[in-house]
């Protein structure tokens, strides 16, 4: 039995906001973002398109990819921090607006910018578990445009809308074979102040009061975040290498969550990959959390820059403070 990638897909909503159009709303340049970020653009969905929306068109991109129905899959699972609803979670609304007469099991993960690492865990492991699953589809998809704080320069132009899917599928092929070679998810709840969404939950309930003070937008200590994110990603980077038994030379692609380009060089140069092997592509997108990691694989995929058998080492951070890396082969 081996687990494999069976699909990718991938969702950007049209709307551009360049950084010039960013220069119009808050007191920041186009040098400033592009020197301290690396980001240019970013894509914004339109109000009335709830994150399940941007699921939906993901889902549907990969099941073609997969060449599979929705009636196919066994789990959806979606990576989100921006969901359309406190509750139910927004892989049973994606379930419903896929139309599926299966009603399999369908529910959240919350692990910010590390979701999509944390679904594709859990997403193999429920496929080994049950014998009668072939297929799950694991998606991150944010709407972070909705929950930024426009009038706050530090965070509003740094975060983008998308959403990405994963199709794994398990195959009777007589071996114990997995795409993820290695895993290594952790997390630190001492630093949740760090980088939250503070109202609208229990402990904050949303009021007039905390509407005004933007206490329920997005709220992020940067330069914290930074320090953290670099240590951790390289560590989790290295043990899913050390698990797996292979030098970093070995990798085809190393894939950093996108948040800012100088986390990513200064992951690439602790881990001595160069350049030509680290994908980036947060100048177009900015920071889409969840939705970041399958943005690129769908991207390479698709450009024909991935050939079956190469290793990726995707490392993720977010929110939590959370962390994720895995070692896969395609
Ligand atoms: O995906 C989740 C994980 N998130 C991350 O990994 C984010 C990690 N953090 C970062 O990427 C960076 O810390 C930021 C991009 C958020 C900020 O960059 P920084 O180099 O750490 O800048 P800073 O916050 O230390 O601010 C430096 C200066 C400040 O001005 P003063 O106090 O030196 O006068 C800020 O007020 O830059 C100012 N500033 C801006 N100026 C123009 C902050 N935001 C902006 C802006 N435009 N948008």
């Amino acid at each position: 039995m081996s687990i494999q990638i069976k699909g990718t897909g991938c969702f950007v909503p049209e709307k551009v906001l360049s950084n010039q159009d960013l220069e119009k709303i808050v007191d920041t340049t186009d040098e400033w973002i592009t020197t301290r970020t690396g980001i240019k653009n970013r894509h914004i969905a339109p109000e009335d398109m709830p994150t399940s929306d941007m699921a939906l068109a993901a889902a549907k991109n990969a099941l073609e990819n997969a060449g599979i129905s929705a009636d196919d899959l066994d789990f959806i699972i979606v990576a989100t921090s921006s969901g359309d609803h406190p509750f139910p979670s927004t892989a049973c609304v994606l379930q419903g607006k896929l139309g599926m007469k299966k009603k399999c099991q369908c529910f959240d993960i919350s692990a910010a910018c590390s979701g999509l690492l944390y679904s594709l865990d859990t997403g193999a492991n429920l496929l080994r578990g049950h014998k009668n699953y072939r297929y799950g589809l694991m998606i991150g998809a944010e709407k972070l445009s909705y929950l930024a704080d426009w009038k706050d320069r530090a965070t509003c132009v740094l975060f983008g809308d998308a959403a990405s899917a994963v199709i794994l599928e398990k195959v009777d092929d007589g071996s114990d074979e997995s795409c993820l070679l290695a895993t290594d998810l952790g997390a630190d709840g001492s630093c949740v102040s760090l980088l939250l969404h503070p109202a609208g939950g229990t402990a904050i309930p949303v009021t007039a009061e905390n509407v005004d003070t933007h206490e329920n937008a997005l709220n992020m200590n940067g330069p914290e975040v930074f320090k953290h994110a670099v240590p951790a990603m390289v560590s989790a980077a290295k043990t899913v290498l050390a698990d797996a038994n292979i030098p970093a030379d070995r990798l085809r692609w190393v894939i950093p969550h996108q948040a800012n380009k100088r986390i990513i060089d200064a992951v690439a140069a602790r881990l001595d990959v160069t350049e030509d092997h680290v994908y980036v592509n947060i100048q177009n997108y900015g920071n889409t959390s969840a939705a970041s990691i399958g943005l690129c694989l769908d991207e390479l995929s698709r450009s024909g820059q991935l050939q079956k058998g190469d290793l990726v080492l995707a490392t993720t951070f977010g929110a939590g403070l959370t962390w994720a890396a895995a070692l896969i082969r395609w």
